[in-house]
Parts: C-alpha cells; structure tokens; sequence
C-alpha cells in the first residue's frame, strides 16, 4: 500500500504535537503546520519524526489564512507526494469570562481560527483528495467536548451560523456534530470520511491557567469555568492521539459523520 500522507494543523504542542507522533508510529508520512513563531518546535519534532523513520514537512502557516492554507496544502503534496488526511487540530482558547466583558476583537480572532480555519482545512483538504481519487480521512477538532447535544448547538455550518452561549462563548466556537454530519455526507461518496474529536480537559498549555494552583492544579480553573465537577478526570494528549490513530485507519471506513467525545465522563453525550 502506498504510504499515507496526514497534514496536521496547530502541530507545535499538545494535542497536535501527540497525534503527529502518533501517526508516524502507524507508518504515515506527516505534515507539521503551525503559527511561524513556532517554526523550532515543529523543526524539533521533525527531527523526532525522522528517527521513527518517517518523511516530516515543516509547513509554518496561519490556518486562518485562505492563501495560507491552500499553499500548505499545494506544499505537502509537492513534498511528501499526497494528502489523505487532515487533521484541523489547530485552535486558541478565547478569553474566558461574561459577555459585556469580551471585546469583539477577540471574538473575532477566535471564530477566525476555530471556525473559519477548520472551514479551510476542510475545503481545500476535499478538493485536494478529491483530485487524488482515492479517498482519505478529515479529522475535525471540537472545543470542551460540546459536540451539539449537551452545550452548544450549530457554531459551524455551511452559512457559517455561530451564537454566544454562557461564559464561554469563545471557547464554544468550533465545529458542530450537525456540520460534521452534513459534509460527512458531501464527500461519502468521493470515499472520504469526516469525523470529529471532542475533549474534555487535556492538559496541555492550553487548560493551565491563572488560578489552577489555587484551585489544586493544571486543568483546574477550567473545569470550574465550564462547570465540571473538580473531581472531574483530566486525559493526556495521547488519549486523544490513539482516538485520532484509529479514525484514519482504512478499517474505521465505516466511521463517519460522527463527534466522539473524549471527556472522561464529563456528561452523557
Ligand atoms: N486541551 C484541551 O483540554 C482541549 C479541550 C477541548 C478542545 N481542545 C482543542 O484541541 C485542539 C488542540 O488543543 P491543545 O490543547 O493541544 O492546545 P495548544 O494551545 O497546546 O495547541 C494549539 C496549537 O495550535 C496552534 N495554533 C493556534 N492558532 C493557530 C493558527 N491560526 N494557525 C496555525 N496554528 C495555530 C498553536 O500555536 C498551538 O501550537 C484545539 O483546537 C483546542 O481547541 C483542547
């Protein structure tokens, strides 16, 4: 089988940084993409990459950017030879607090990276696997395990349609299930399956924040920002990664449309 080829977005740390390692143990050739200030981290896990063995391309981008993401795309195939999946990993955490508080500036940076750049993923990823004729796997990354059905509801769809929900807005601004579902359906038939991963509390840069210590450590501020028991587990970007390994297998074909919550039981979804 020829080698697959993954594009993964927001890949410098965290989550990203640990499905890209992931991936290449499973024998897949990876594309790094992040922000250009973090061109070392990626070139560092390049090299980490290249001794599993596997090709790595650094491709420093902003995913919020149509231009950006069209030639990382256009780079990835003309240097590792294809793209069969993408992975819009990529995503910021907004400032947390009340709406009268929250300038439109930030809600706008937010919806730019966490909505507009999964769009772009999406779109230019389809049309490029399209092209290639044999399918592939979009992999979607939700906020805070809010796939649709417990907090939040239609924050992506094809008319892009967003609202504000309680403190955290910003930090419900992603995909839905619902968009999952509808383009799920758009490229079924062009052999390309489109699921989604919603976290919970993953501890990462993103989940330590001031005031963990007080509250007793990393992921602790926001577990109480979104309402979560303190007792609430916390995963490991590696949970998540394992969830994403399997996703792109070629045996998970039949998975599609879906959101996966990955949240240790943060609610019944
Ligand atoms: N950590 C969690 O608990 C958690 C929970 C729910 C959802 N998520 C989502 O998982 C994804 C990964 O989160 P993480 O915890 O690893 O966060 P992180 O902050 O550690 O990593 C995110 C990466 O995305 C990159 N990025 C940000 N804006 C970008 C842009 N415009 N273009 C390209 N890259 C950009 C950052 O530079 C960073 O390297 C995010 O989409 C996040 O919203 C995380």
């Amino acid at each position: 089988m020829t080698t697959r080829v993954a594009l993964i977005t927001g890949a410098a740390q965290g989550i990203g940084e640990a499905i890209s390692l992931r991936l290449a143990d499973d024998g897949i050739d990876v594309a790094l993409l992040d922000i250009h200030t973090k061109e070392q981290q990626l070139a560092a896990l390049a090299n980490k990459i290249a001794g599993k063995g596997r090709r790595a391309f650094v491709v420093p981008a902003d995913v919020s950017s149509e231009e950006d993401v069209k030639s990382a795309i256009e780079k990835t195939v003309e240097n590792l030879g294809s793209l069969d999946i993408m992975v819009a990993n990529a995503g910021i955490l907004g400032k947390l607090g009340p709406m009268l508080e929250a300038s439109v500036e930030d809600f706008r940076r937010v919806h730019a990276v966490n909505v507009e750049g999964v769009f772009l993923c999406y779109k230019y990823a389809a049309e490029q696997m399209i092209k290639q004729g044999r399918g592939g796997r979009i992999i979607g990354s939700f906020s805070f395990s809010m796939s649709g059905i417990a907090l939040n509801e239609s924050h992506f769809r094809r008319g892009i349609c967003c609202r504000e929900e309680r403190h955290v807005f910003d930090i419900t601004l992603s995909p839905s299930s619902d968009a999952t579902y509808d383009i799920a359906q758009e490229f079924a038939p062009h052999g390309i399956t489109v699921n989604a991963y919603a976290p919970g509390v993953i501890l990462t840069a993103m989940t330590a924040l001031p005031g963990d210590e007080e509250l007793g450590g990393h992921g602790m501020t926001l577990k109480k920002v979104v309402g979560a028991p303190p007792s609430l587990a916390v995963g490991e970007p590696l949970e998540v990664a394992e969830l994403v390994a399997y996703l792109i297998k070629p045996e998970a074909k039949f998975v599609t449309g879906q959101c996966v919550s990955i949240n240790g039981g943060m609610f019944f979804d």
